[in-house]
């Protein structure tokens, strides 16, 4: 497979896309053993989206009816998100090539960096949804950079940037990631949300209601009234979940190895602004312009 060195560990490129080394095993055990139910629910995105925000708010939508997002026992409070939306590649198949998944509790929470057109069959058969979040790629490159030095990689910024400009990105390229996700929005609406981290902050209010209703999870005018919404972007707020004892100082289950404070820095929109000279904000937005050309999406 091609390979490119470039990062602190070399990533394969299989189908289009690129993977970390160690996640390619499991990216084919998920493609060839996965089942999907009708009841499944997807999270997925390209790394540094929101995914863990993401996973917390779907979780939270879903399962309101047992663990009011008031209640100070909320599984969230205690447990990382990752750990109640597992990711497919680098959780529940990496070490095993046929997890058992049939205990667990329906909706089936899932998540995953894969693309759609590398996803198992079984999902695109089934009638399971799926929950796209894209971010603007300055930020994203941005965050990235950052989640690296946190593994203490020895990665110039300007190097990581190249990298991502010519499409090297784990699980990338970036534009060809969410392009699938954002024709296959407007193709078939019931299966895929497309959502926007920058919409989700803006409004934060009316993209959960669009993302209970798709998940088949409406809030009703009186869990409105009741302020349940709120409750719920509250509980997955950036300042509520950066600073709960779990996520500053427990672990995730990715190995064991993951401390669960590297999925929370800034949590801001436009952080790029600090850190991309005019060159590169110039060639980014050149490169998006021409790969996003006519499909109607803007980032
Ligand atoms: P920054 O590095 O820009 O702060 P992922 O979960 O896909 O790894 O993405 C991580 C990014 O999402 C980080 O961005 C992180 O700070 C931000 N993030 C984490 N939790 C968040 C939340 N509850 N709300 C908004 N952003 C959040």
């Amino acid at each position: 497979l091609p390979k490119e060195e470039g990062w602190s560990k070399p990533i394969y490129k299989y189908k289009r896309y690129w993977y970390p080394g160690n996640y390619l095993p499991s990216v084919i055990s998920f493609q060839q053993q996965f089942q999907a139910e009708d009841t499944d629910i997807f999270v997925v995105t390209i790394p540094k989206s929101g995914t863990v925000w993401l996973k917390a708010l779907t979780y939270a939508i879903v399962n309101r009816a047992r663990y009011t997002p008031s209640s100070n026992s909320h599984p969230l409070l205690t447990t990382n998100a990752h750990s109640l939306v597992p990711f497919m590649e680098a959780q529940l198949y990496l070490h095993n090539k046929n997890p058992d998944l049939s205990k667990l509790e329906s909706p089936r929470l899932f998540g995953t960096h894969i693309p759609y057109s590398s996803l198992p069959e079984s999902i695109k058969d089934s009638k399971c949804r799926i929950v796209y979040l894209c971010r603007n790629p300055k930020d994203v490159i941005v965050s990235f950079w950052y989640f690296l030095q946190k593994f203490g990689a020895k990665v110039e910024f300007d190097q990581a940037f190249e990298l991502f400009c010519k499409g090297a990105l784990p699980f990338g390229p970036y534009w060809e990631h969410v392009l699938e996700f954002w024709k296959l929005s407007l193709e078939l609406p019931q299966k895929v949300l497309f959502l926007k981290y920058e919409d989700m902050k803006e409004d934060s209010n009316l993209h959960l209601k669009k993302m209970a209703e798709f998940l088949g999870y409406p809030f009703s005018s009186q869990e409105v009234d009741e302020g349940v919404v709120d409750d719920i972007l509250k509980l997955c707020s950036f300042q509520n979940m950066s600073t709960l004892e779990v996520n500053k100082s427990g672990r995730a289950d990715f190995d064991g190895k993951f401390a669960n404070d590297i999925f929370f820095r800034k949590g801001k929109v436009g952080d790029w602004r600090d850190h991309l000279t005019q060159e590169m904000v110039e060639k980014l937005e050149e490169i998006t312009k021409e790969k996003l050309d006519g499909s109607g999406l803007m980032l």
